[in-house]
């Protein structure tokens, strides 16, 4: 499963890109105004960093002609871009221009197995599947990471589901068991998944037991 961290924060994506496991970066929208930077100079940093990384991107317009006008020039910025879509009638439409001309579309705003099916067919190269923001209402998230992954495997699309809007370490434990493509998630719940207590008691342990012993790995300078 491919891990992406979602942020518009470039010195994550250096931290996160540093660890020698992350797969690539989503941005949106909000995440990008919160950063404080212009919108081409963080995405081209990012693509800088990440350079056989993917990097999604998102437009802004609504129309079919506004989206397939952002999109060609946010992909001319590199070409790890991915090109964030919303998941509407002229998104559908764009994303069908798109993928036919070899730019790839990362589908957002998808909440249900339908709207999957739509982008699948319309050649998205990912599915953004929400599953938090449909946890803060009562929803059941990943209930529809399950459908979707099951539709794309049932009718082989190429699509790959991306599990987003993670909240929480379990969000990307279930995403590994329902066999999702991608979790994008947080660059906290990213950290999150560094720990468990039981790693740090057995690692004070190790270092207590060696150093009790007076073991070590390199010779002191004369010994023979
Ligand atoms: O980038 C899309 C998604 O991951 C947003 O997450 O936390 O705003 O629901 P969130």
């Amino acid at each position: 499963m491919k891990l992406f961290v979602d942020t518009g924060q470039v010195e994550e994506v250096r931290t996160a890109a540093s660890w020698g496991i992350l797969d690539g970066v989503t941005t949106n929208p909000s995440l990008i105004a919160k950063s404080g930077r212009g919108f081409k100079e963080t995405v081209t940093a990012m693509c800088e960093i990440l350079p056989h990384g993917s990097i999604s991107a998102e437009v802004v317009g609504t129309t079919v002609d506004e989206i397939l006008r952002e999109a060609h020039e946010i992909a001319s910025w590199a070409p790890n871009i991915v090109v964030k879509v919303p998941m509407t009638p002229a998104g559908i439409t764009a994303t069908r221009h798109l993928s036919r001309e070899g730019i790839r579309v990362n589908m957002t705003l998808v909440f249900s197995p339908s709207q999957a099916l739509l982008a699948a067919k319309a050649g998205a190269t990912y599915i953004s599947v929400f599953v938090g923001r449909v946890d803060d209402i009562s929803g059941e998230g990943m209930r529809t990471i399950e459908e979707v992954v099951q539709m794309v495997d049932t009718y082989d699309f190429e699509s790959e589901v991306l599990v987003a809007s993670i909240r929480h370490p379990m969000h990307v434990v279930e995403s590994i068991r329902l066999g999702a493509h991608i979790a994008t998630m947080p660059f906290k719940v990213m950290e999150q998944l560094f720990h468990h207590p039981l790693t740090d008691i057995g690692l004070e342990r190790f270092l207590d037991d060696w150093r009790r012993a007076g073991l070590h790995i390199f010779e002191p300078a004369g010994a023979r």
